[in-house]
């Protein structure tokens, strides 16, 4: 692990501007970032853990807590919310026998939120891996994930 911090510093550099690349690099890497790697990055940027962690916590797509092989993320923010998130939200939950925040036993799915996509006059929407999709209804969701996956 510490070998990829510091490929990844290397690339990026130390400055406090670099954190977040520093940190998506990780996650591009390692999935999720652990306890240890925040210990590892903050002093490598001579910050505390609290900061790294801070962060991490702002930004969804810097997770720190391990996730599956594949995210999904639904957009969480208002206007999706406003246009059947909670519908949606269920339609998932229940495709993949999982609750949100979850992963499923075979660790193939993690269903997270997110903030905004920037595809407010679009939603609902969200994220399968790094694909977007959006206008979705609940059964136009299951199907996006039937059809990604090739479960259809
Ligand atoms: S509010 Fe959902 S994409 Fe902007």
């Amino acid at each position: 692990m510490e070998s990829i911090i510091k490929e990844a510093v290397k690339k990026y550099g130390k400055d406090r501007e670099a954190l977040v690349s520093v940190l998506r690099e990780i996650v591009k890497q390692k999935k999720y970032l652990s306890e240890d790697v925040l210990v590892s990055v903050a002093r490598e940027f001579n910050l505390s853990t609290a900061q790294v962690y801070g962060t991490a916590s702002f930004y969804s797509f810097l997770p720190t807590t391990p996730c599956g092989e594949n995210v999904i993320r639904v957009c969480k923010t208002v206007v999706c919310d406003m246009a059947g998130k909670k519908e949606l939200v269920s339609a998932i939950e229940k495709k993949l026998g999982v609750k949100m925040g979850g992963t499923t036993s075979d660790g193939k799915f993690t269903l997270l939120e997110t903030n905004c996509l920037g595809q407010c006059d679009n939603g609902p929407a969200m994220l399968i891996n790094d694909r977007v999709y959006t206008k979705l209804t609940p059964a136009g969701a299951v199907e996006a994930i039937d059809n990604f996956f090739g479960m259809a």
